[in-house]
């Protein structure tokens, strides 16, 4: 089960209207994307991307109610041009972007993005990606690995954990997360202490941000979706890494310098202390909002 985030406030930040053509470019299990067709129909259409298939798969399941007014695509929103062209569309009322791993893909033990389970180092969402994390653990220069772990994970042991991996693969190849797992918890040794948060975890992250290209993709595509819009049209983000959020933030400032967007959030929103007990995934959301003027 994947529990929408900041679902309410995600979807009444958009203004949604009947008639109103929606992209959803992180569909995921289809959450925002029902309340979405809800309120836009009749006459509405959602276009919904999603880089995973398995995502693909349980959202048209969870919106076959709403028939065909819907399109859900396999698709990097990176490359919405393609799929917005495709489908006729002219133009946008409204776009939502919930970026990051879903619940179904961190549960999913075959993934390889939760640090809990024995999976192979996989952590691809799109599974036509070339590159794993088995490749960039396994063939990344030592100096390499520390980078991205150290601007990715913001770890503060990078180097270490880098050597140690680089030490444990001139062995044997590191082949599954519990073996990352256990390699990096080891080279923060002593640094444990510093830890709320399991040791692995930031590494983890890191890894998974370079397999995916998520901030290129984040900031290409938010490019792309605003250009798309409609005057009056709002497009949403909720983010989940301070990273990705200072993305955002950056190019709604720009946007709303040259009079292109109009910044709805001065500040981004987080999740209610409700919303935080019932969902502790949810804690590190972030929500940004603005409107094309
Ligand atoms: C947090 S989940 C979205 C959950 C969804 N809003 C819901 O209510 O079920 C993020 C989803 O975005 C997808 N995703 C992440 N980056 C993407 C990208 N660049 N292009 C397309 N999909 C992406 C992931 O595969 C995942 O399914």
């Amino acid at each position: 089960m994947h529990h929408p985030v900041m679902l309410d406030e995600a979807i009444s930040s958009l203004n949604l209207k009947p008639g109103y053509v929606v992209l959803d470019g992180t569909v995921g299990g289809g959450g925002h994307s029902k309340e979405i067709l809800k309120r836009i129909l009749p006459g509405g259409r959602l276009i919904g991307l999603d880089a995973d298939q398995s995502a693909i798969k349980a959202a048209g399941e969870n919106l076959k109610e709403f028939g065909g007014n819907f399109k859900l695509i396999n698709e990097n929103f990176r490359n919405l041009d393609r799929a917005l062209s495709k489908e006729n569309v002219k133009s946008l009322n409204a776009v939502l972007l919930d970026i990051g791993v879903s619940s179904f893909q961190l549960d999913d033990k075959d993934r390889g993005f939760s640090l809990k389970e024995e999976a192979p180092l996989d952590m691809r969402m799109d599974r036509r990606l070339e590159t794993s994390a088995y490749d960039i653990i396994n063939r990344y220069k030592e100096s390499d690995l520390s980078d991205i772990i150290y601007k990715y994970g913001e770890e503060r042991f990078s180097r270490r954990i880098a050597k140690r991996i680089v030490e444990e693969r001139s062995k044997k190849p590191i082949e599954t997360t519990a073996e990352l797992a256990a390699i990096v918890r080891r080279a923060a040794g002593s640094g444990q202490k510093h830890y709320r948060i399991d040791p692995a975890t930031r590494t983890f992250q890191a890894i998974r941000i370079v397999v995916n290209d998520e901030l290129g993709a984040l900031e290409e595509g938010l490019k792309r979706a605003v250009s798309w819009l409609d005057i009056g049209a709002r497009v949403a983000v909720i983010t989940f890494h301070s990273l990705e959020d200072r993305i955002v933030k950056n190019l709604f400032k720009g946007y709303a310098g040259l009079g292109v967007l109009k910044i709805i959030t001065k500040k981004p929103l987080g999740p209610s202390q409700e919303e935080i007990a019932a969902n502790p995934r949810s804690r590190s959301g972030r929500l940004r909002v603005a409107e094309r003027i």
